[in-house]
């Protein structure tokens, strides 16, 4: 894939983030995806790319755009798979609260695992404490496990999981180990991004979130040398047929970051509003300023990219 599709990608984030920034606080969730959703889709269809949406909005029955199978770009050039979430934490977006980002990942064909709406167990940590997880192992060893490699106390870690009535006892558990823990209302994507940033003050994303979203974290973690294990959680029986209609036939699976993002990937996030990473979108008299994050697996370059638009040039639908 042409690497400058990696920039490119930022203009697509930074499009989604614009819309919704506008939906900031608002209340409503629905507008703010929806405003992010058709504005990804517009600047994706600018882009040179014969790209397919593997991980989207849902099924082509349950989202209007951008949805699983839909065809994107010109349809000239590279074959690529596409896996976004225009407004990842849109409940955090309608309350103006942080941690809302805009986020795209890029794969040749065939790169994504193909994962179902339905939740993930994850752990992901930085490149520092790479090969030091195990999904299958209590939370007490994994903390043991990365402060030993990043040769720190395990008081030192900081844990994020989602806080949900589903985690008491991974929490209770972390606690006892000795480890801090953010829990967070909604959005996990950027958090495990986040831990594989030196100084962000994350060191490990845990627990169970959505599987769409296990797999855009999974690309950024490939990006930056990072490592994740997910294994998906099956809550019915409707969602082990809809996974074996995916190609999904072992249920127990732990996948690693490479069984979840294989190949050359490309990544890109805006922040909507503020978080650990990433600023959200600030207004200004004509125009906003936006903050990215670019990478690629290959070169495992990480580009923080400031812009500032204006308004008078470049309409925010
Ligand atoms: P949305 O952006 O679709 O609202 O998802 C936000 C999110 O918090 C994800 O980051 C997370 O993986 C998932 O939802 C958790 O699901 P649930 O809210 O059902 O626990």
């Amino acid at each position: 894939m042409d690497r400058n599709l990696a920039m490119e990608l930022a203009r697509v984030t930074e499009a989604a983030a614009l819309a919704s920034g506008r939906w900031v606080g608002k209340g409503d969730k629905m507008a703010a995806d929806e405003a992010a959703t058709n504005a990804m889709r517009r600047t994706l269809d600018s882009m040179d790319i014969d790209g397919t949406v593997v991980i989207g909005e849902g099924e082509m029955d349950e989202a209007p755009m951008l949805y699983i199978g839909e065809k994107v770009g010109t349809g000239s050039a590279a074959e690529v798979d596409i896996a976004v979430d225009p407004l990842e934490g849109t409940n955090i977006c309608a309350k103006g609260m942080n941690g809302s980002i805009a986020t795209i990942a890029m794969a040749p064909r065939g790169g994504f695992l193909h994962a179902p709406d339905m939740y993930m167990e994850k752990i992901a940590v930085g490149p520092s404490a790479r090969g030091a997880i195990d999904i299958n192992a209590s939370p007490a060893e994994n903390l043991k496990r990365v402060a030993e490699a990043k040769r720190c106390y395990i008081e030192d870690l900081t844990v994020v999981i989602l806080d949900r009535p589903r985690h008491d006892k991974i929490v209770q558990e972390i606690r006892k180990a000795g480890a801090r823990i953010h829990l967070i209302p909604d959005g996990d994507v950027a958090p495990a991004i986040a831990a594989a940033v030196e100084g962000s003050g994350v060191d490990l994303l845990m627990g169970i979130g959505g599987a769409p979203e296990g797999v855009l974290a999974a690309a950024a973690l490939k990006c930056m040398g990072g490592d994740m294990q997910g294994r998906l959680v099956f809550m019915t029986m409707e969602e082990r047929d809809r996974a074996k209609g995916m190609g999904i036939d072992d249920f127990e699976k732990v996948y690693t970051t490479e069984e979840m993002a294989k190949g050359d990937v490309f990544f890109a996030a805006t922040g909507v509003t503020n978080g650990e990473l990433l600023r959200g979108v600030r207004y200004f008299s004509g125009g906003a300023e936006t903050h990215s994050i670019v990478m690629r697996s290959k070169s495992r370059t990480v580009r923080f990219i400031t812009s500032q638009h204006f308004f008078d040039y470049k309409p925010v639908y």
